[in-house]
């Protein structure tokens, strides 16, 4: 009987794999039959005991920081080589701006270090993955993580609002581009997630953010790692088999925020 596990056997890399985001979806993708899930980040001890809690037969942490090419393109080579292929990449690596980040006050050293993970990082791993899909004849998926931003405006957080949108804008170029590969493309767009990222930030606890947040949602309860988690799930798996080039927002109509009632 076939499985009806959504990634069974599929070889996949996650960055930024280590927390949050990333390892709700690492675990998800372990969950749902992956063959090989690949941690790709730049928080060793953090990756290596997600590894241990999974098993070494199913996971691997590789030392990955996305903002440097050659780092990414060997993360896609060891892929390879150690499972075969690369059916899915989760590219997902992101930090917060370093600073208030207004127009005014623009800090473009700030700018820069931001672009340099959230865009081209992104940017990177996409075209490594994709140049691996096709050698390998692989009609893969490609999903990106934006924000629910890119449809939103902010008083500060220029920086990572035009990073995120960036990450659309190359997500619909490479659809276009790959498609007749047969290789899909598309974003996954998080509401406000409790994640270590949005707890510093805040300087808050997870229940403290979460209490914030809860009443900004249009759906009652409160957005939690595992509903992106399984928005990518459902990218990467043949249940979105004729999807590309989409932006899909997972963010309980927090977008509807500006509704006039
Ligand atoms: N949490 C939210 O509310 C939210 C909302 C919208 C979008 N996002 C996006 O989701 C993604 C995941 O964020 P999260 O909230 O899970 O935060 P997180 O801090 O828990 O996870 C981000 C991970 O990325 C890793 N990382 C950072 N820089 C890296 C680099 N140069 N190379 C490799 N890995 C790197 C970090 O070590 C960390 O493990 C980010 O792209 C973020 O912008 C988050």
């Amino acid at each position: 009987m076939a499985s009806t596990k959504k990634v069974q056997d599929k070889v996949v890399i996650v960055t930024g794999g280590a927390s949050g985001i990333g390892e709700a979806t690492v675990l998800a993708f372990v969950e749902n039959g992956a063959r090989g899930v690949v941690i790709a980040d730049i928080q060793d001890e953090k990756g290596q005991k997600l590894v241990e809690s999974i098993g070494t037969n199913r996971s691997t942490y590789i030392h990955c920081n996305v903002a440097d090419e050659n780092q990414v393109k060997s993360l896609v080579e060891s892929t390879v080589q150690l499972y075969g292929q690369l059916d899915v990449i989760f590219c997902n690596a992101g930090v917060r701006d370093f600073g208030q980040q207004t127009v005014l006050d623009f800090d473009l050293d700030s700018y820069d270090k931001l672009f340099a993970v959230n865009i081209r990082g992104v940017a990177a791993c996409l075209k490594h993955a994709a140049r691996a899909m096709v050698k390998g004849g692989v009609k893969g998926s490609i999903i990106c993580t934006a924000s629910t931003v890119v449809n939103l405006v902010a008083s500060t957080l220029t920086d990572y609002i035009m990073a995120k949108c960036g990450v659309v804008a190359l997500m619909k170029c490479a659809s276009y581009q790959l498609g007749k590969h047969g290789i899909r493309v598309n974003c996954v767009s998080p509401g406000l997630v409790a994640t270590p990222m949005v707890c510093e930030a805040n300087n808050m606890g997870v229940e403290e953010v979460e209490k914030l947040y809860e009443s900004s949602y249009c759906l009652k309860g409160v957005l939690k790692a595992k509903h992106i988690a399984d928005a990518v799930l459902f990218l990467a798996s043949a249940n979105s088999e004729f999807v590309t080039g989409q932006n899909l927002l997972v963010d309980g109509g927090y977008a509807f925020q500006g509704a006039v009632d």
